[in-house]
């Protein structure tokens, strides 16, 4: 508590840069004032245009390269993004894990190289449906944080912030209960309090993701190791996206 409420909107491959635009300037220009911080990870071809019609809304990437520059064919680094007006990164998403193959060992490296660019990146992790039936969850979360920020030293680790997304919840309308997101975000602080120290662990925000909308922002901004949430399918329209933001505000300012 005591963090300003974090709401992420993830775009994921959508928008072109006239459609991005647009969402920008229908945007209420009040959303990004007061306490908590606004921001939306973006389409790499959107980011100049819609950084420069942020106003006060924090804009990033949903995936950046390892490598500062060289032949890499395909990927977009650091400096890049944040020349065309990135501030931070997802990190390995689920779905970056289930169809790029990303692994815990190139998420580690990205997230260093992020952590050494002052770029800020945001962990993504999360278990299946099948592993949280098996009981798998705290090993699965706990094997993603460990091995997600195995390339960081302890007090870098209190300027990466953790989404917590179960991946049964992303997309799927049904949101993880704010009982059940609630528990396992304590289970996440816990995790960093007992390998990085106490302090780190109150630093570090810890986002929910999984089908927020305006009716299950309520319920989870009200737990107290929710520090933000990531929100994708209700960000690609102006109106639940701001209604999130400022229901937030109400239980979070
Ligand atoms: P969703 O996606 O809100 O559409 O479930 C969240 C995410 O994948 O970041």
């Amino acid at each position: 508590m005591g963090k300003p409420f974090i709401v992420i909107g993830n775009w994921k491959m959508h928008k072109t840069i006239a459609e991005a635009v647009d969402f920008m300037h229908r945007l209420p220009k009040e959303l990004s004032l007061g306490k908590g911080e606004v921001c939306l990870a973006v389409p790499f071809t959107t980011l100049f245009a819609v950084a420069k019609a942020a106003n006060g809304v924090k804009i990033g990437v949903q995936n950046v390269s390892q490598y500062h520059e060289g032949a890499h064919t395909g990927e977009i680094s650091i400096k890049m993004a944040k020349e065309a007006g990135a501030t931070f990164s997802l990190i390995g998403h689920s779905e970056r894990r289930a169809y790029y193959h990303e692994e815990n060992k190139v998420i580690a490296q990205k997230m260093k190289k992020c952590v050494d660019e002052g770029f800020k990146p945001i962990l993504c992790i999360g278990e299946t449906e099948q592993e949280r039936k098996g009981k798998k969850t705290q090993e699965v979360l706990e094997k993603q944080l460990r091995e997600g920020m195995a390339l960081l030293e302890i007090k870098e680790v209190a300027s990466v912030n953790i989404a917590y997304e179960p991946v049964w919840a992303i997309g799927t309308g049904h949101a993880a209960t704010a009982q059940i997101a609630q528990e396992t975000h304590q289970l996440c602080r816990d995790f960093i309090k007992k390998n990085y120290g106490a302090s780190v662990a109150n630093l570090v925000s810890i986002l929910y993701g999984g089908s927020v909308n305006p009716k299950t922002i309520g319920e989870l901004c009200r737990q107290p190791d929710i520090d933000g949430v990531l929100v994708g399918g209700a960000s690609l329209e102006v109106e639940p996206f701001a209604n999130i933001v400022i229901i937030s505000r109400e239980y979070r300012s």
